[in-house]
């Protein structure tokens, strides 16, 4: 009765399974997976959110691609980070993964191709799957920091391909695509026709000096179309109020057969609410607040691994230039389920094993920097703690 393009196997693997099992028993862990920044001990000013209840927002004032308002927010917080975006080119989305959606019907029918980095984001494989698009991987390779193997890039490359995916800085590598490589990238993809998509969430949390300034931007481009996507979410911490955006750019004809496109699928749904879209700019200033504390947190917390793992030598972190994440190098007794699944039942101590990210090869696991420091100090000890006597 059902299509194909919700996966049939629903069962939890393992790991989960553990974790369910510790949440029903009531057994305390620490989680270094946590990713929900409304769960993370910030603090959020208690009216953060009054701006919802404007009335404004009680007036229904259908705009496929948002209100201008939000979109001149929108525009403003772009310039911040020192990058011009006409707010006629933002087109407003209910989050990150809707402005893919909405990315994949605009570029690609059933069964058309989109490269995505491996190893990053486990959530491209249903993104793809439910709008009937084929995600092809190219690898990031890891040489003190991450680049992308452009060899793999040309050899995932096809006749059907419509878009390059590119995530900056990665989850969870932690690496931001330089800007020779999106000039390589566009090389590629201009004379084929093939949009770049750049997921840039995690853009404002630098782990590494100067890292973010080094990154390549795809709002500055003018020979591809490119997609810049980012969201509220993680830009102020509130992935409750459902707000994300597109930026287009490229060449200008292209630009804007794309726009009036894109104008024709959002008016289809129109699913951003007007309460956020009236909201949007204050919540934007206000939500700095919070940004400059996960940033503060990210940072620490990653200077805070660093440190403890330079005293276990089989054991090695991975440079991380931006975003909540970090990866360590861990030793290859065991899988990596089985390692992960000892951590959670052993050391009471959650972590991501790399095969979630589809690393290549094992053995990897995968930490959330989000976790309040202390929790996420006696985390990775324990995690260290669990290795040592196998090291
Ligand atoms: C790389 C990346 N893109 C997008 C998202 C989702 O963002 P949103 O909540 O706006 O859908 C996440 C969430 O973890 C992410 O890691």
């Amino acid at each position: 009765m059902f299509s194909s393009r919700v996966e049939s196997n629903l069962s939890a693997n393992r790991l989960t399974e553990a974790v369910r099992a510790r949440r029903a028993d009531g057994h305390p862990f620490i989680d270094l997976t946590l990713s929900n920044p409304t769960r993370a001990g910030f603090q959020y000013p208690p009216d953060l959110l009054a701006p919802l209840a404007d009335a404004r927002g009680l007036r229904y004032e259908p705009s496929a691609m948002g209100l201008l308002g939000a979109r001149e927010a929108v525009a403003r917080d772009y310039l911040r980070q020192g990058l011009t975006v006409p707010p006629e080119r933002i087109v407003l989305t209910a989050g990150t993964s809707h402005a893919y959606s909405l990315l994949f019907k605009l570029l690609a029918d059933a069964g058309d191709e989109v490269l995505v980095p491996r190893p990053s984001y486990p959530l491209f494989d249903h993104l793809t799957r439910l709008d009937l698009v084929v995600p092809r991987p190219y690898d990031l390779d890891i040489h003190g920091s991450w680049s992308i193997d452009f060899s793999s890039v040309e050899r995932a490359l096809t006749p059907r391909t419509r878009a390059v995916l590119v995530v900056s800085p990665n989850n969870p590598t932690g690496s931001f695509v330089s800007r020779p490589e999106l000039d390589q990238l566009a090389a590629l993809c201009t004379p084929r026709g093939i949009a770049i998509i750049a997921d840039e969430v995690f853009a404002d949390y630098e782990l590494e000096p100067g890292a973010s300034h080094r990154a390549g931007r795809v709002a500055a481009r003018r020979d591809v179309l490119s997609f810049a996507l980012g969201g509220m979410s993680k830009s102020v911490g509130l992935p409750q109020v459902k707000l994300g955006w597109i930026a287009a750019s490229g060449p200008d004809a292209l630009v804007e057969s794309a726009l009036e496109r894109l104008e024709l699928v959002c008016d289809t749904y129109l699913a951003v609410s007007m309460p956020v879209q009236a909201a949007a700019a204050d919540l934007l200033d206000r939500g700095a607040a919070v940004r400059a504390q996960v940033a503060a947190r990210v940072a620490t917390n990653y200077r805070e691994l660093s440190l403890q793992s330079a005293g276990t030598p089989s054991c090695g972190v991975l440079r991380s230039d931006g975003g909540w994440y970090a990866v360590m190098h861990v030793p290859s007794f065991e899988s990596e389920e089985d390692l992960a699944v000892g951590l959670l039942t052993k050391a009471d101590v959650l972590t991501h094993p790399g095969y979630f990210f589809d690393f290549p090869r094992e053995s990897f696991l995968v930490f959330s920097l989000l976790p309040r420091e202390a929790s996420f100090r006696d985390g990775v000890t324990r995690v260290l703690r669990h290795l040592a006597p196998q090291a």
